[in-house]
């Protein structure tokens, strides 16, 4: 990739900050943890798998605070910090895992040194962060074998290297689809209200050179009418054991066209993203923008001042639609197998 959406440097998180692109590509370095939940929250990184491994990283910088006390005092302060961390954002299963992933680990610490019980939380979100990089390259191999030469795939929102931190999941199919020389077109959902197909996806692959073609959410169902798509593919925000889907708002609108119009509809999601509690898509907290995302979202009003709005930044698309999980260990069947 020619950008690099999460980095480390000097025990700083460094950020690709995404509210600005396409039109600047500026980074932005962290040192204090409360800097970093609002720049989730603002969506300054983003995606399931990209606020994960960013929560890690702030878990890492909260634990370098100097406090004068001991392991065991720290450890119940951080049990604090994980807490706040963990509200940043409610639906995106990965944050809560990565979070609880780091604390599981470092809380089995029996020793009393300060500094080795620190290294552990480093340590680990580097492993998450290394891991995540695998998951991507294994689903996309995954998702490029599904795939035809000369095929058109509709994506929705972002769920690219500017999510993960690897070459993405939804995306990632079609980096590897062009490794192994097969030739994939992209139609990117425009992905209202902030803008994620229209501004980072046509942007991400345009850098690694794939042809893509931007439409606006509502021109989806034409364009399948019209035969110039011959499957979906998303990423996912949490999937529950049932096989629900949590994804971008409009997602599940996608999903319908793409049965009525008898187009396969793939879900590409790392392990982080399956929810090992949650029964139903009934059960997820689907998280709730302000207002202003919708009715001035890039700076000008589209919409009359005081004008009621319901802005849900995410949908639950039942399995029933979902025609496969691109998942890295491999491709399993959803609940649409038509
Ligand atoms: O609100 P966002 O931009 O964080 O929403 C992101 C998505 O919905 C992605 O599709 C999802 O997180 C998968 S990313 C690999």
């Amino acid at each position: 990739m020619k950008f690099n959406t999460i980095q480390i440097k000097d025990k700083k998180l460094i950020l690709l900050d995404q509210t600005v692109l396409p039109e600047k590509v500026v980074y932005n370095s962290y040192s204090d943890y409360r800097d970093v939940i609002p720049a989730i929250q603002r969506l300054e990184v983003r995606g399931a798998p990209a606020i994960g491994i960013s929560a890690a990283y702030a878990l890492c910088l909260a634990v370098e605070v100097e406090v004068k006390t001991t392991v065991e005092g720290l450890k119940k302060i951080m049990q604090d910090v994980a807490g706040i961390i963990k509200n940043a954002r409610p639906t995106a299963v990965n944050l809560a895992w990565a979070v609880d992933r780091v604390l599981e680990k470092t809380d089995m610490y029996t020793g009393d040194s300060l500094d080795e019980y620190r290294q552990i939380f480093w340590d680990e979100a580097d492993a998450i962060f290394t891991e995540d990089k695998a998951m991507c390259d294994s689903m996309g191999k995954y998702g490029a074998e599904l795939l035809k030469d000369g095929m058109t795939v509709l994506t929705h929102c972002n769920a690219g290297a500017l999510a993960t931190g690897g070459i993405g999941t939804a995306l990632a199919v079609f980096y590897k689809a062009k490794e192994m020389g097969k030739s994939i077109k992209v139609f990117a959902d425009e992905t209202r209200p902030l803008l994620q197909g229209a501004r980072l996806t046509t942007w991400e692959l345009m850098q690694e050179d794939i042809d893509v073609t931007l439409i606006t959410d509502n021109m989806a169902g034409y364009s399948m009418a019209l035969g110039k798509i011959d499957a979906v593919i998303t990423g996912a925000d949490r999937i529950t054991k049932n096989g629900d889907v949590a994804n971008k708002i409009g997602t599940y609108s996608v999903a319908v066209l793409a049965k009525e119009h008898g187009i396969p509809f793939y879900v590409a999601a790392p392990e982080s993203t399956y929810d090992k509690i949650l029964e139903s898509g009934n059960d997820i907290i689907v998280e709730e923008r302000a207002p202003e995302e919708v009715t001035e979202g890039f700076g000008n009003r589209t919409a009359p001042d005081g004008v009621k709005v319901f802005s849900p930044a995410f949908d639950i698309t039942p399995h029933e639609l979902v025609t496969a999980y691109i998942t890295d260990t491999g491709v399993r069947p959803g609940g649409r197998q038509a």
